[in-house]
């Protein structure tokens, strides 16, 4: 299978892309050397992309142009840590709204001619429980939420239109996971938190498309 992974050069995603590159032929979204050497050493493809450039979005495209994805996961994120509302930013606010929401959804856009000349047609979002408006009890974190809800509702409404194609949309809380992102403190660690994301990615189907589940197949509130 040929499986596409953005912002695997460190964390969830270099942990998907090690996972994989055992058994798949992989491409890894990275946006420096470093982290190109890192995926290369894996065995997998390193890519370029800036989900904050559409000029870059744009040109992996044409880079990959023809060639079939049988899983594209959209794995690549950003907080923003606002911790109270005076700390809220436009320009983090827009960027997370860019990052996490609208690139996603243009990259799918941008890439659906080879999901569609795959054999599996599986899109997969990593998202975060953050983005539900019912589990939201603690507050704080705008844009970060707002960013999550966003591409919530995005991957809904692409497994809807998709459907009739036979896409296949999962929607995943990975865990809190000690990651640059989730911090030392998070409950699991990034073999757990993937161990069941590739458990949810196995089993997706069309009966199982469009849910927010969680890394362990528990069905998430919007
Ligand atoms: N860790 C958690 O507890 C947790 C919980 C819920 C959801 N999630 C979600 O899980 C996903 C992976 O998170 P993580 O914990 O592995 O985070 P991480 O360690 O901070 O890694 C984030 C990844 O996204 C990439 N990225 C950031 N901005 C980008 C951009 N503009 N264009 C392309 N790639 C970009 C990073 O690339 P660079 O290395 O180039 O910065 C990096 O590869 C994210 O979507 C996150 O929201 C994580």
């Amino acid at each position: 299978m040929k499986i596409l992974i953005t912002g695997g050069g460190r964390g969830i995603g270099l942990e998907l892309a090690s996972f994989y590159a055992m058994r798949h032929q992989v491409s890894v979204t990275v946006r420096d050397e470093r982290h190109a050497n890192k995926v290369a050493s894996l065995g997998a493809r390193p890519l370029f992309l800036d989900l904050n450039q559409q000029q870059s979005i744009n040109d992996l495209a044409k880079t990959l142009n023809g060639e079939a994805i049988d899983i594209l996961i959209h794995n690549a994120g950003v907080l923003h840590p606002e911790g109270d509302l005076d700390e809220v930013d436009a320009f983090n606010f827009a960027h997370s709204i860019q990052v996490n929401a609208l690139g996603p959804l243009l990259l799918t856009q941008a890439l659906l001619p080879n999901l569609l000349a795959g054999q599996t047609r599986k899109l997969v979002f990593i998202t975060s429980l953050m983005g539900s408006m019912s589990d939201n009890g603690a507050g704080s974190y705008y844009s970060y939420r707002a960013s999550k809800a966003a591409l919530n509702s995005v991957a809904k409404t692409l497994a809807v239109d998709l459907a009739s194609d036979g896409v296949k949309v999962g929607i995943y809380h990975p865990g809190w996971v000690q990651t640059d992102m989730g911090g030392p403190r998070a409950l699991i660690d990034v073999g757990t938190s993937v161990a069941g994301l590739t458990a949810r990615i196995d089993e997706l189907d069309e009966t199982r498309s469009g849910r927010f589940l969680n890394n362990d197949g528990t069905p998430l509130p919007w």
